[in-house]
């Protein structure tokens, strides 16, 4: 059988384990030889105990854990050719030709330059001597599926990445706790989630919680958004509500692409309307935790269909990703999403919003509208 490895690259999401025992159980079945890496491009790198062979039981009893099993690391070798000469040899001395990086755009960016070089650096290591022609026959080239585990949901040309609805479920526990507390006092409280440069989490939130107000990247707020935001939280008070949730994206930026940041807001609402106003940042609380259903069942429906994919990908196929598409488990060229995910942040930049909101998809403008 043929010989595939899965690794887990960037931020660590719930879910990833479901995916890492979906790969590996399916290439099992299939008759593969499989590998984990551990530690990402890192442990790819370092070779000798960090490429292991997987067996079944292996992936035992890690379907409800958050996290991943295997380690993960944001990798700076890696961007450095001489890394992924090095990465490249481990790969070969195991005769590893097909590989499921689990990661955000960045991961899923650096696989594909890995396999763009992979001829030239594969000549490089001919040429050194340290693999011999017959081994360079045998892996002409590597075939990569991709996975989207990340907390944020901004990758483009999937509606949702895996560990999303996880983290959005710590958020909403998280919300809860403070509201029973902030309706005790009377208070308001600005409350800031993750998702760098992506508003989901912060919108979906708001959205399910009821919030008074949120800010996000993709669609800032009016230039008066001040008064717009506490004439709205007083409206809210003279209603008889006793307190006030406001929730800000991470990467919030006003319409000159200036931060938005929970504390700049929590003094506006402090000092214009008097209310105790306080901020609570969730961290990392919100990346943690066992995986909802969803995300097992994700990660394990995109596993299957990623080791599917690589053995039916010859070594000209391009790198796709393995993506849900309205409920159905779909394969997308890697680098259409990777373009498209660099044209939201390009949009952002420039200060387009419609274009930034229409480049993010279906899953986030249903909720923006
Ligand atoms: O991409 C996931 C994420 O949790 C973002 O929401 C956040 O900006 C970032 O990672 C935090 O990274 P780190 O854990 O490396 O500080």
């Amino acid at each position: 059988g043929r010989a595939m490895a899965v690794f887990t690259s960037g931020g660590d999401s719930s879910g990833m384990n479901s995916a890492v025992r979906s790969v590996v159980r399916m290439g099992l079945y299939l008759g593969c030889k499989v590998y984990f890496i551990y530690e990402g491009y890192q442990g790819m790198i370092d070779g000798n105990e960090y490429i292991k062979e997987a067996d079944w039981n292996a992936v035992s009893d890690i379907i409800q854990r958050g996290g991943t099993i295997i380690g993960s690391a944001r990798c700076k070798d890696f961007t450095d050719r001489s890394g992924r000469l090095k990465a490249c040899k481990n790969l070969v001395d195991r005769d590893i030709t097909n590989l499921v990086c689990i990661g955000g755009d960045g991961s899923l960016t650096g696989a594909n330059l890995f396999r763009q070089e992979w001829p030239e650096l594969i000549q490089e290591l001919v040429n050194q001597g340290k693999i011999t022609p017959e081994k360079a026959n045998k892996c002409p080239n590597i075939q990569i599926a991709g996975l989207v585990g990340s907390i944020d949901n901004d990758f483009c040309g999937t509606d949702m990445t895996i560990g999303t609805d996880t983290a959005l479920q710590r958020i909403m526990e998280a919300v809860d706790a403070v509201v029973s507390t902030a309706q005790s006092h009377q208070r308001a409280f600005v409350i800031e989630v993750m998702g760098r440069h992506c508003g989901y989490l912060a919108l979906v939130a708001a959205l399910a919680s009821e919030a008074d107000f949120c800010f996000i990247p993709e669609w800032p707020p009016p230039t008066n958004w001040r008064e717009i935001l506490c004439e709205k939280l007083a409206h809210s008070r003279s209603m008889g509500q006793r307190l006030n949730i406001v929730i800000v994206a991470e990467g919030a930026i006003d319409r000159e692409g200036h931060k938005i940041s929970s504390d700049m807001v929590r003094d506006v609402v402090a000092n214009n309307l008097g209310y105790d106003t306080r901020t609570t940042v969730l961290g990392h609380v919100q990346r943690g935790g066992n995986p909802s259903a969803f995300d097992r069942l994700l990660g394990c429906r995109m596993g299957a269909e990623a080791t599917i994919a690589l053995m039916e990908m010859t070594p000209e196929s391009e790198p796709c990703v393995i993506s849900i598409d309205g409920n159905q488990i779909v394969r997308v060229p890697l680098m259409e999403c990777v373009f498209r995910t660099k044209a939201v942040q390009k949009a952002m930049d420039e200060l387009d919003w419609e274009l930034a909101v229409k480049l993010r998809g279906r899953s986030f403008q249903r909720n923006l509208d």
